[in-house]
């Protein structure tokens, strides 16, 4: 089998991370061939197509071929796989919201473009920034494309909420399990660390042990560390993160194309599982079966994640107006409401 994948952004510095894990077979397995697309604006053609030769002298035995394009009819031709990451990263002081005027623009017409032009079960995962509403826009001009197609990358901040909790308990990361990211990748998520396990046991306790006040470490340093690691990387590195999230990208696509056994996090549509409006992308805890994701029902919200999401929605009160373009999410009922969500991320 041969799977057509179509990375957008290709010749910039996420690109270049992702492409060469996926000829190696780390997206979808050793015995995966793959056809690769390019898909960058004329000013990023010549890093695409540096990379692409690189490809070449990679000699890698999956790959099949590489495109590389400025046109996103070729560039989807028959994509069985879309990585939507070509867009404008933010800098220092700014939030992921402000690039909505820069970003959003670009994905309507690469939704337009997929509906017509890839493969009939394309699966589109988005990760410029702000992903979520991005998500929203391609999927809202993507035609017959059902919804349940796209699907924002918030698996980094799950990265880094595991991370957190493996250092403050000492324990191998890979054995902490269950740490979802609520709501959109932006500073106002909520990485909800009341149903998490360690080697299968609940982490509570581990954790009271530790810290003591659970719910003082939580407000104070957890959450706010998980919530704006990507500034604190913008702020340190001097620009955006880079390999951790093209190996988040490749964690996600691969779980959504394999399926999952433990729950993982996604951007998904909402069908007002949990209150979440009907229609926006947000993040949840989820499941991949059958190659579809499927947001976990029946848990418990904490107190704190309730607290959290009325802060959420204070936050997207007070943002300013008219964040998505005009044009971008024509007679969307939730439009308006998800780029609140991410213009109004606290700093
Ligand atoms: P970059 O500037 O290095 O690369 C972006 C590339 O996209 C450039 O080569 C540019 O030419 C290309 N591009 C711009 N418009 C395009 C279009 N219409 N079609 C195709 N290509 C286009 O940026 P980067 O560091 O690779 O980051 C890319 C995006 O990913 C940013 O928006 C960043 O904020 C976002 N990001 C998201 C997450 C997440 O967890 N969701 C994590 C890290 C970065
Ligand atoms: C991240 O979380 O690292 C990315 O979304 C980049 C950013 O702007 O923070």
């Amino acid at each position: 089998m041969t799977t057509t994948i179509t990375l957008t952004g290709a010749g910039g510095q996420i690109g270049y991370a992702l492409l060469f894990r996926i000829a190696a077979g780390d997206l979808l397995g050793p015995d995966e061939k793959v056809r690769l697309r390019l898909l960058e604006i004329p000013q990023g053609l010549g890093a695409a197509e540096g990379a692409a030769l690189e490809l070449q002298d990679g000699a890698f035995g999956l790959l099949e071929h590489v495109e590389v394009t400025d046109d996103p009819a070729v560039g989807f031709d028959g994509c069985d796989l879309a990585l939507l990451v070509g867009a404008r990263p933010r800098g220092p002081g700014m939030e992921r919201g402000d690039l909505l005027a820069a970003n959003a623009g670009i994905f309507g017409p690469q939704g337009a473009a997929i509906a017509a032009h890839a493969a009939d079960g394309v699966r589109v995962t988005v990760v410029g920034n702000p992903a979520n509403t991005n998500a929203l826009i391609a999927a809202a001009s993507a035609g017959d494309v059902p919804a349940e197609r796209f699907s924002a990358l918030t698996r980094l901040d799950e990265n880094r909420a595991r991370a957190q909790l493996s250092e403050t308990l000492a324990v191998p990361v890979d054995t902490v399990r269950r740490v979802p990211i609520w709501g959109n990748h932006s500073a106002t998520q909520f990485p909800d660390v009341s149903h998490a396990t360690v080697g299968g046991r609940p982490a509570a306790e581990a954790l009271e042990a530790i810290v003591g006040d659970v719910p003082t470490w939580l407000d104070q340093t957890f959450i706010p560390r998980v919530a704006k690691r990507g500034a604190e990387i913008i702020r340190v590195r001097g620009s955006s993160s880079v390999a951790s999230a093209a190996n988040a990208t490749i964690e996600h696509v691969r779980d959504w194309v394999r399926g999952t056994e433990e729950w993982t996090s996604a951007g998904v549509v909402s069908h007002g599982e949990y209150g979440v409006p009907e229609g926006l992308i947000s993040s949840f805890p989820v499941r991949s079966v059958d190659g579809e994701w499927q947001i976990v029902e029946g848990l418990e919200v904490s107190d704190r994640a309730r607290a959290h999401r009325r802060v959420g929605r204070r936050a997207r009160r007070g943002a300013r107006r008219g964040a998505i373009p005009r044009d971008a999410l024509k007679g969307h009922r939730a439009g308006s409401e998800q780029g609140r969500m991410d213009a109004g991320g606290a700093r």
